[in-house]
């Protein structure tokens, strides 16, 4: 799930305008809830003059927003650091300015200790205090090493400046939505916890307000994110409580929006209204990412998830039956502590009886300051390459079998973007997956009637009818 991405937008810079604009240049490393705060850092950033380059070189500030989720996410954070040092240096030779600074869970997790190892590294900043980067750059600026990790009593999304119009535009028709952040489940193997802190709901209203303005800005898929999304819950202006099958539904009354997604979810929140929102909205797309880690249950017991294996598939079965064409998406760990033979197959099995369409699995990681990194019993990294080879074929040869079955059906397809080939759009079904179609530039951001005409191995093909 890692993608990396270099943020830019086309926005001019509001600062002295005899000055030349800074530049900054945001790397990206880890799930999705990076990129919207990368967009965020940026949009605070751009008040103050700085407008945003993909180019490294002519960056004055170059920020790495990083994940901690697995060792070798955070080991990745180190490499780039030893090579932005050289940079770093080179720059100062020709008398010009580059300040550095990490973002993000590894930021949260290690403060200081990234001053250590780096001494390149100006700034390090936390994920709960986004909202005062500006002041913390500036800081750093002027010669001080800064390490800002406690966690913010405000709120950040009240301080942090909602995308505008022209911003939004340059960044397509599709557009991330933070409405939940941090997590209180504590499975045994995650950082999260402690890396974002504990489990926070943005309000309704904020959500709606900055939903409405993704819209006008030509978002027609809006992707609510959370680390456990489904946990999201809020006082709704009928002076409710609501969950997030209210929040979805208040969001699908939004005209011109024509899709809504949320992403991550833990099986113990499906609560019935948001299976019932399955049902009833046709704007939430029939897409589920929920994770089950294991098939096991003594091992779902070691991870601390608080349900069994028969508990995961009678939900499933319960989505399924009021949205029977649901494709469902999951991620798994090989090699827990204590993990055998049999705990693997369980999981095999698992995934024969669910069907993915899609689907993340991992090498268990062990994670300082986790309960998993204290257990024994620590599988071999061997063993962990073999079950994670073995599961993988069976999830891809899933999602093959998942794709061929799309073949012939007609399907709306919202359009994204060109694609490699001239000519050609790219853009999502109703189950993620990329399709490619013939069709105009022009036509971005419409939702069109196409028929899947072949499945390759990461995409579909579709030709358009009518
Ligand atoms: N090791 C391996 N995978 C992990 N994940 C979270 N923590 C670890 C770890 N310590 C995986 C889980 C989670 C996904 C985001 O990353 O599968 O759902
Ligand atoms: Fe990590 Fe578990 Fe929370 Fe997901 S639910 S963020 S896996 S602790």
């Amino acid at each position: 799930m890692t993608q990396e991405t270099a943020l830019l937008s086309t926005t001019p810079a509001m600062g002295d305008e005899r000055a030349p604009a800074r530049k900054v240049f945001v790397k990206t490393y880890g799930c999705q809830m990076n990129v919207y705060d990368s967009d965020r850092m940026s949009d605070a950033l751009s008040r103050d003059g700085y407008v945003s380059t993909d180019v490294l070189e002519d960056a004055d500030f170059v920020l790495l927003n990083t994940c901690h989720i697995r060792e070798k996410a955070a080991e990745k954070v180190y490499s780039e650091l030893g090579r932005l040092r050289d940079l770093k240096k080179a720059k100062a030779a020709e008398g010009r300015e580059m300040v550095i600074g990490v973002a993000g869970c590894v930021a949260q997790a290690e403060g200081n200790e990234i001053l250590r190892r780096a001494p390149a590294v100006d700034l390090v900043i936390g994920p709960t205090t986004y909202h005062r980067l500006p002041e913390a750059l500036k800081r750093a600026r002027s010669g001080e090493r800064v390490v800002q990790t406690d966690y913010a009593v405000e709120d950040k999304f009240e301080h942090l400046p909602a995308p505008d119009k022209a911003k939004t535009r340059a960044r397509g028709v599709t557009a991330f939505l933070t409405v939940q952040e941090g997590c209180d489940k504590f499975c045994t193997f995650c950082v999260v916890p402690y890396t974002r802190g504990s489990e926070v709901s943005r309000p309704v209203a904020q959500i709606v307000s900055e939903a409405e303005k993704l819209v006008e800005g030509g978002v027609r898929e809006i992707t609510l994110l959370g680390q456990n999304v489904n946990a999201w819950h809020g006082v709704g202006p009928d002076g409710r409580e609501w969950g997030l099958g209210d929040l979805l539904s208040r969001l699908g009354e939004i005209e011109g929006l024509a899709r809504l997604r949320y992403t991550t979810s833990h099986p113990r929140d499906m609560d019935d209204s948001l299976i019932e929102a399955h049902r009833s909205m046709a704007k939430l797309m029939p897409y589920l990412h929920l994770p089950v880690q294991s098939g096991s249950d003594r091992i779902l017991k070691a991870m601390n998830r608080r349900h069994t294996a028969a508990e995961y598939l009678a939900l499933i079965a319960r989505i399924r039956a009021v949205q029977p064409d649901l494709a469902l998406s999951g991620d798994f760990i090989v090699g827990f502590p204590g993990e055998t033979d049999e705990d693997f197959e369980d999981t095999m099995r698992l995934v024969e009886a669910v069907g993915y369409a899609q689907a993340f699995s991992f090498k268990y990681s062990t994670r300082p300051g986790t309960p998993g990194a204290e257990l024994g019993d620590q599988i071999s990294e061997d063993v962990k390459a073999k079950r994670l080879e073995k599961l993988q074929a069976l999830l891809f040869s899933q999602q093959r079998a998942f794709a061929e079955s799309c073949v012939g059906r007609e399907i709306d397809l919202l359009l994204e973007k060109e694609g490699r080939m001239p000519g050609q759009l790219v853009g999502r079904s109703p189950w993620l997956q990329p399709v490619n179609v013939d069709a105009k530039a022009s036509q971005i951001g419409d939702i069109i009637k196409v028929r899947i005409i072949k499945a390759g191995p990461n995409s579909l093909f579709a030709e358009m009818i009518g």
